[in-house]
């Protein structure tokens, strides 16, 4: 036996007692899964011990035995026959689901407080230059991410400053330069831009309006503005702003996605990346990060167990942890999207 027998196509969610062991089946043999039974005596595998770090840590154990990080999920079963499949948006079940269309403050409600917010239907306020207003907040259902949207119609923003929160942006429209700690970079639509906690920062517009998302991790109640620009870049984590670059895709079935702000440049809090939806429907799953999706072209139908409503670009959805819901793409040249997932570094791991 060279490969893993493929146990099940999808993780197993687990919640674990502090100090307790759990021995994870390696192997693919056992029937107690996702733990190991000695099935796998006498083959080269092994079974991989983890110990639980406090009552009720919820973990997702490999089911497919192709993770490259066990024993927990890494995603790798996306890519395996069966272990990411597409649902029917027409199906007798789905057909009976109904549609919101009505919205409460810019934003039609879903299950779960699952939400999508319409930054064209959303009141703003202004800040010198800058027109803004809260996408999502803990007022709004979150617990650990907040995020705002933005526009600047020229010349140089007021200064901005989340204190020592991270601070993650997405450029949705137009091109011109961040300037993080005194620091400039050239910025582009579609670029993800990370400033660190304790550093402020401008944006600039070349010379149309430049349009942005800014995500605050933990959550922030609101846009936050100071007089005193602060001049602390953290010189060791240079890297600011990453482009889109199809040689960084990863592949999850028909789907991808790139990493923009993450672990690699220093962001071990927040996890921003962007990707494409192919024309389709996914099947139902849930993920145990809090993420916030921005539909960036396209449209297409956000589904929640009981509830469906349907998106377009300039939209975000924001999906609180363990909500199951499914992403459907309606337009034939399907959607791009971007997303920031919080706690979390792999978006795309789900069950
Ligand atoms: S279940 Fe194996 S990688 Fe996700």
């Amino acid at each position: 036996m060279n490969a893993p027998v493929v146990a099940k196509t999808k993780p197993f969610y687990k919640e674990l007692k502090k100090g307790r062991s759990y021995l994870w089946c390696s192997c693919g043999q056992s029937k107690r899964q996702p733990f190991c039974d000695y099935s796998h005596v006498g083959t080269a595998f092994e079974p991989v011990t983890y110990v639980g770090q406090y009552d009720g840590e919820e973990v997702l154990f490999c089911g497919c035995k192709q993770t490259g990080t066990g024993p927990f999920c890494d995603g790798a079963h996306n890519n395996i026959l069966g272990g990411y499949r597409d649902d029917d948006p027409n199906s007798p079940e789905n057909l009976l689901i109904p549609l919101v269309t009505e919205m409460d403050a810019a934003r039609k409600m879903l299950d779960g407080g699952c939400y999508v917010f319409s930054t064209t239907d959303a009141d703003y306020q202004s800040e010198g230059n800058l027109r803004h207003t809260v996408v999502i907040s803990e007022a709004q259902g979150a617990q650990y991410q907040s995020q705002f949207y933005a526009e600047l119609e020229s010349g140089l923003s007021p200064v901005m400053s989340f204190g020592d929160r991270h601070v993650v942006l997405l450029i949705s429209e137009g091109s011109g330069q961040v300037v993080i700690g005194g620091q400039s970079f050239d910025v582009n639509a579609t670029d993800g831009i990370y400033v660190r906690p304790g550093e402020s920062f401008v944006i600039q517009s070349a010379d149309a309006a430049l349009k942005t998302f800014i995500s605050a991790c933990p959550a922030a109640p609101e846009m936050m503005f100071t007089e005193q620009p602060s001049s602390t870049f953290e010189a060791d984590w240079p890297q600011r702003v990453i482009s889109v670059d199809p040689e960084k895709r990863h592949s999850m079935a028909a789907r991808f996605f790139q990493m923009l702000v993450d672990k690699t440049i220093g962001s071990t809090v927040a996890t921003q990346f962007i990707g494409h939806i192919p024309f389709s429907k996914a099947e139902p799953h849930r993920h145990l990060y809090e993420e916030s999706l921005i539909v960036l072209t396209g449209k297409g139908c956000f589904w929640t167990d009981s509830l469906k409503t349907n998106v377009k670009a300039g939209d975000v959805i924001f999906l609180p942890r363990k909500v199951r819901h499914s992403f459907e793409a309606t337009d034939e040249h399907g959607m791009d999207v971007a997303g920031v997932i919080y706690p979390g570094d792999n978006p795309s791991i789900n069950y």
